[in-house]
């Protein structure tokens, strides 16, 4: 009973510290290796719909791009990381942290555009996929737009 006791607030504990140490520098380069690799996957699904279609390449490229989407990437936005360096010095503009409604939208938006791609990209339905795709490609573009520097 109280080695229970003590584990219950051990995981208590941790759980919290694990919210408080994400240090600026590593949420940095999380969000710039989690959108390094969804331009990798929007790269891979062009060339299917330029080429040759493959079902699975693109399946594969939709199913990263669907997780990154779900992911809650908002968590990576830590007070600090408007400033400094990841893998290279982060290009946010400092209104992604005040804008909160406008970047929702847009983050909503990205969610279900994401969300269409992988459906369209199971059923094997090119058409789909190429209508989604655009459709992802616009949310990615606004988010820049507004809140990423040149
Ligand atoms: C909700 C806003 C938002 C959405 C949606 C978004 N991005 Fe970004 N993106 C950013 C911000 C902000 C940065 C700058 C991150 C930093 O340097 O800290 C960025 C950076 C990047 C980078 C540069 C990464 C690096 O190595 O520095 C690439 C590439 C990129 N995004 C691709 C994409 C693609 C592809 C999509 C859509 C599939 C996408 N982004 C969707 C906001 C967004």
């Amino acid at each position: 009973m109280k080695n229970k006791l003590i584990l219950t607030a051990l995981l208590a504990t941790s759980a919290l510290s694990a919210q408080a140490q994400v240090k600026p520098e590593d949420a940095i380069k999380w969000r710039q290796s989690a959108y390094a690799t969804m331009s990798w996957s929007m790269a891979r699904i062009d060339a299917n719909l330029q080429g040759k279609y493959d079902k699975e390449d693109v399946l594969k490229a939709a199913t990263v791009l669907q997780a990154i989407a779900n992911s809650g990437m908002g968590a990576l936005y830590v007070p600090g990381s408007d400033k400094g360096k990841g893998w290279v010095d982060t290009r946010v503009k400092p209104a992604l942290f005040t804008d909160g409604p406008k970047v929702g939208k847009i983050a909503g938006d990205f969610n279900k555009a994401a969300n269409e791609l992988a459906k369209a990209a199971a059923a094997g339905d090119a058409g789909a996929v190429k209508t989604s795709f655009e459709a992802v490609g616009g949310t990615c573009k606004s988010c820049h737009d507004d809140y990423r520097t040149k």
